[in-house]
């Protein structure tokens, strides 16, 4: 099973979407391992978001990541990055369809909700940023066990 890391950004929590955009990905299948509230550190944004830096949008990126708790999350599920990236919608909010978390939600961009890692090897190095191995739990959602 493959696994990949999203995560809420500050606007998301700010407004209120934890809870809506959880059961998007809920919805659509996927299986959540881990998630918990963070307060993100510079060092920690910086790390996050290595592959942008030198652009000239990062410093307000760390900033904006960095502006309140973001909710990080590690899902499992079939080919689950790239499903998850549609499921998010395109980067720029101009172009990410309706019906897509993005799409609905997301009017502005770089304030666009969530965050999801772009390849299988991004999302075990983001999810090492945010959590210990022992906190991603292993459990079967078809078998319940109290019934
Ligand atoms: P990127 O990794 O390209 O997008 P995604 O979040 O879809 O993986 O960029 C990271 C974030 O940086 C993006 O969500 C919004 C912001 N950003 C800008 O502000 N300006 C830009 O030109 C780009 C490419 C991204
Ligand atoms: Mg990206």
């Amino acid at each position: 099973m493959d696994r990949t890391f999203l995560m809420v950004k500050p606007d998301g929590v700010q407004r209120g979407l934890i809870g809506r955009i959880v059961s998007r990905l809920e919805d659509k299948g996927f299986k959540l391992v881990a998630g918990k509230l963070v307060q993100m550190s510079e060092d920690q944004a910086k790390r996050h978001y290595a592959e942008h830096e030198g652009k000239p949008f990062f410093d307000d990126l760390v900033r904006f990541i960095t502006s309140g708790p973001v909710f990080a999350m590690v899902w499992e599920g079939d080919d689950i990055v790239a499903l998850a990236r549609i499921v998010i919608g395109k980067t720029n909010v101009k172009e990410a369809a309706p019906g897509t978390i993005r799409g609905d939600f997301a009017s502005h961009t770089p304030h666009n909700l969530i965050h999801g890692a772009d390849s299988p090897e991004s999302a075990t190095r983001e999810a090492a940023n945010f959590f210990a191995p022992d906190e991603l739990v292993t459990y079967d959602k078809s078998i319940a066990a109290w019934l």
